[in-house]
């Protein structure tokens, strides 16, 4: 029998605690201006103790002391100078949500615990789904998982023995391949890095993955090209959102007439990770072939996942907030910033461009000097790095629609001196 001290004890920290939570945002608003230049990625020491300790500190103490390392040491993906990785910033509004999703912490294979939850889930993936001409699908948290529950779905359904893609594909598909137990093959791709489809040869017992936004260039794998594939899967984890904007759409022509689709919300729907979702022409047929039932469960478990929480409510929020049209402007914001980004380093005696970009991903560097010691004298801004056969390249990806271009590259020509 439990006495009322541990009662309370047990009790404590699960009510709504507004004055907590308004000092835990208070923490983050405060460390804006912070971190404004990312850290070397280097692993640093944390200022906690290497054991369990034994006893609490309590909420404030315990956010307090994250506060230093967690939010001030962090890069800040909407500075103006961050054009790096394919992380976007956030909404507002997507953090929100995510808190009320971790306070509900509900279970998408319970429905009866999450009555909203499902219907949300379903709700996001039937806006989403016509974008692509694919009829349904499921959330997962990243398109790893999705490529995984595609080629999962393409061998048990069809029949397929073997995957082929293009040697720029994203490594989640050989890795997906090599768990299903399935045969691997690249083809080469161009100078710009889509897939040499003329190379495909006997695909009649293959998943042909075909990439819209390669990890390295943004490359668009040519999707008319590829006929006769057993299942065809486009990796869409980038450059599926083009989709949504009226101006930009027609890159993905072709997309309609594939198997199933992956697409990461976390990458240009702004959305906070882990969330992406996995879509398909048939979704009826695809979710049979990997559904299990169990005796406590009162609905079958489809796909990869067992437990998991609602990514869609902040992609519900974020799209509620935004509408389709105010996705598109960020896209196609994004879309003019590699542009200029583009031209600007074309004008640049000392700088040199790979190609123009197709997805919002430019690569660049700066003439005779080392790319990696260049990105290092950065001042104002950061941008990543990519060995491209061989040669290592500043990368920019437009996921950021707070950055500016110009400041950019003109914090890379004071780095070269
Ligand atoms: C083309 C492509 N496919 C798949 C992935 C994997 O996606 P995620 O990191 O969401 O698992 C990435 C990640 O960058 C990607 O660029």
């Amino acid at each position: 029998m439990l006495n009322d001290h541990q009662s309370e004890a047990a009790r404590q920290g699960f009510d709504v605690d507004v004055d907590g939570l308004r000092f835990a945002v208070d923490l983050l608003a405060a460390s804006r201006g912070a971190g404004r230049r990312p850290s070397d990625g280097s692993l640093k020491a944390l200022p906690f103790p290497d054991l369990l300790p034994e006893d609490g500190i309590g909420e404030r103490a315990a956010l307090g002391a994250l506060a230093g390392p967690i939010l001030s040491d962090a890069a800040r993906l909407g500075d103006p100078g961050f054009l790096a990785h394919m992380d976007p910033p956030t909404p507002w509004v997507s953090w929100a949500a995510a808190m009320w999703g971790a306070r509900l912490n509900q279970n998408l294979l319970h429905p009866d615990t999450s009555p909203a939850a499902r219907p949300l889930e379903r709700l996001v993936v039937d806006w989403l789904s016509p974008f692509f001409g694919m009829d349904g699908g499921h959330l997962v948290p990243g398109s790893s998982v999705a490529n995984l529950t595609a080629l999962w779905v393409a061998r048990d359904l069809r029949g397929v023995r073997e995957v082929v893609c293009s040697e720029m594909a994203h490594l989640s598909i050989r890795k997906a391949a090599k768990i299903l137990g399935l045969d691997f093959r690249t083809v080469p791709a161009d100078e710009l890095h889509r897939m040499d489809t003329a190379a495909l040869g006997d695909i009649s017992r293959s998943a042909v993955v075909v990439t819209a936004g390669t990890v390295a260039a943004g490359a668009l794998d040519p999707l008319a090209g590829v006929a006769g594939a057993r299942w065809l899967h486009v990796d869409a984890a980038w450059g599926g959102p083009l989709r949504l904007s009226a101006s930009h759409s027609h890159l993905l022509d072709g997309v309609e007439t594939a198997d199933s689709v992956s697409v990461s919300a976390h990458k240009w729907l702004f959305q906070p990770k882990e969330s992406a979702m996995i879509l398909f022409r048939d979704s009826a047929a695809a979710h049979e072939a990997v559904s299990f039932g169990g005796g406590y469960l009162s609905v079958p478990n489809v796909g990869v996942l067992g437990s998991h929480g609602s990514s869609a409510l902040p992609l519900v929020a974020t799209l509620l907030t935004w509408g389709r049209r105010g996705v598109a402007q960020r896209i196609d914001h994004c879309m003019s910033m590699a542009q200029e980004l583009t031209e600007r380093i074309a004008a640049e005696p000392g700088l040199e461009l790979h190609s123009r970009h197709q997805t919002g991903v430019v690569l660049w560097r700066p003439r005779g000097a080392d790319s990696r010691a260049i990105r290092d004298r950065l001042r104002r801004s950061f941008v990543s790095l990519s060995e491209v056969r061989g040669t290592l390249w500043l990368r920019s990806v437009a996921a950021n629609p707070m950055a500016s271009p110009n400041d950019v590259v003109d914090d890379v020509l004071e780095a070269i001196g």
